[in-house]
């Protein structure tokens, strides 16, 4: 773009910004919003309107990746017709792909990785000032700056991140080459942070890491999960206290004693199995069995008695068979999680799978499996749920539904939504529920009082 244009253009420039993936990418992008508003760029929701279009973006599976090299495409005649438009690529998929996207489209001015967000705004204003494209991917063990939250989707609920990236090497994840090494803000820094939101009304907070439990190895002994679940356990006001996503081997017992302790701390963890099948484990280079697994829930349920276990499961890993997959559905009815996110395997390029496992489980299998352990978790969690038909439960209310204005919408301390009739002004406080009716998602009821 010429910088005439540029400096004609009086109003702030406007930003479109469209995040694909997990909890850490939308808190991502929450940063960058409040990083960008700060430099005087306004956001809109219509892509159209917009001066500068991000996205970003997810690695995990190929599919959120084709999404995002859709949108792209789309863009090129846009970018033809409004070539002043600053087209960017953020987050996992640059730091993946890195130069290959400006290759590959032409039309995208700033590729800009996982550790170089705070800068973005920067970025944004050479290209506008007529800098040309720019690749921004950081060095690979550098501590990203701690960043404040200013924006939330939701005024009484935050997300604190206090542990990036991976150090482990499961074969089929691409996350340790997207977001690095782990590094880990310190406990001091976590606690001002959640002080500060609480004081501005949050009372749910959730700490997110790829591997949350690994929290504090990085410090040599000095801080670790429990300890900190205890020091903000006494934060007044602080009602609900989460953390996602656990690793098998890494859940200790003083972080399950952490768990009963803590007031604050709810019922429910976040503990991916990927696979019930040990030979499966063994080739995902998980580091446990199925039976350790086991183990553990065991550990867990005994510890904190009416703790809720989440999964992920893989479906379709390389080589995987029919006895593998049924192990996998063993599991999955024997624990019975409160909720599984099930995926089908895809090959991520530059992991180890992609090095020496083909990957040989057809599509059609894929899917097959896939619908299999959707229905048998779907069947769980209709029996649970109409287990708890006539219960009171405690429910953190969120604000109206989507639907109906109505009728509140709100989570149980294990994360099971919960729908009730009731005015908004609720929306924040902790609701006892009784549960008159269920599907296999959601739960509905009525106030009997307030907390
Ligand atoms: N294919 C499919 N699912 C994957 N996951 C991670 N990598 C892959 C892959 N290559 C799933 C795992 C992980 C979740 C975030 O995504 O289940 O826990």
């Amino acid at each position: 773009m010429n910088t005439a244009s540029a400096k004609a253009t009086e109003r702030p420039p406007r930003v479109f910004l469209e995040t694909f993936g997990c909890q850490m990418n939308f808190l991502d992008s929450e940063i960058i919003r409040g990083r960008m508003l700060e430099k005087r760029f306004e956001f809109t929701e219509t892509r159209d309107e917009a001066d500068v279009i991000c996205f970003n973006t997810c690695s995990v599976r190929d599919h959120a990746e084709e999404r995002v090299r859709g949108r792209l495409r789309e863009l090129r005649i846009h970018k033809e017709r409004k070539p002043e438009t600053v087209i960017a690529v953020l987050g996992c998929m640059a730091q993946r792909e890195g130069e290959t996207l400006l290759d590959r489209f032409a039309h995208v001015d700033l590729v800009c990785g996982t550790r170089e967000f705070s800068r973005i705004g920067d970025y944004v204003d050479r290209i506008r000032d007529g800098s040309g494209p720019i690749l921004a991917l950081g060095e690979s063990d550098q501590m990203p700056p701690r960043e404040r939250v200013d924006l939330r989707a939701r005024q009484h609920e935050a997300y604190v991140t206090i542990q990036r990236g991976c150090d482990r090497a499961c074969t089929f994840c691409v996350v340790p080459r997207t977001r690095g090494p782990e590094v880990e803000s310190s406990m001091d820094d976590v606690e001002d942070e959640v002080r500060r939101l609480v004081d501005d009304g949050v009372v749910d907070v959730t700490l997110l890491g790829q591997i949350v439990n690994a929290y504090g190895r990085k410090m040599g002994g000095r801080a670790s999960l429990s300890r900190l679940l205890r020091r903000l356990d006494r934060i007044r006001g602080l009602r609900r206290l989460r953390f996602i996503t656990s690793f098998p081997t890494l859940m200790t017992n003083d972080l399950m004693e952490a768990m009963r302790d803590c007031e604050s701390v709810v019922s429910y963890t976040h503990l991916p199995v990927q696979s019930g099948s040990n030979s499966c484990l063994k080739r995902m280079a998980r580091g446990y069995s199925a039976d350790a697994y086991r183990r553990l829930v065991e550990r867990l349920r005994k510890t904190v008695p009416d703790v809720e276990l989440a999964t992920d499961i893989i479906v379709g890993f390389c080589g995987e068979t029919d006895e593998e997959f049924q192990a996998t559905v063993d599991m999955m009815r024997e624990i019975e999680f409160v909720q599984a996110f099930i995926f089908k395997y895809s090959n991520r390029p530059g992991t180890a799978a992609d090095r020496v496992m083909p990957d040989d489980v057809p599509d059609a299998v894929k899917a097959e499996r896939n619908q299999i352990i959707l229905r048998v978790q779907e069947e769980i969690q209709q029996r649970r749920h109409r287990d708890m038909l006539g219960s009171v439960q405690e429910v953190l209310v969120e604000g109206p539904s989507k639907r109906r204005k109505e009728v509140l919408s709100g989570r149980t301390s294990a994360h099971r939504i919960v729908h009730f009739p009731g005015s908004e002004h609720l929306t924040g406080e902790i609701a006892r529920v009784r549960i008159t009716d269920c599907t296999p998602l959601t739960l509905s009821g009525e106030l009997t009082e307030v907390a």
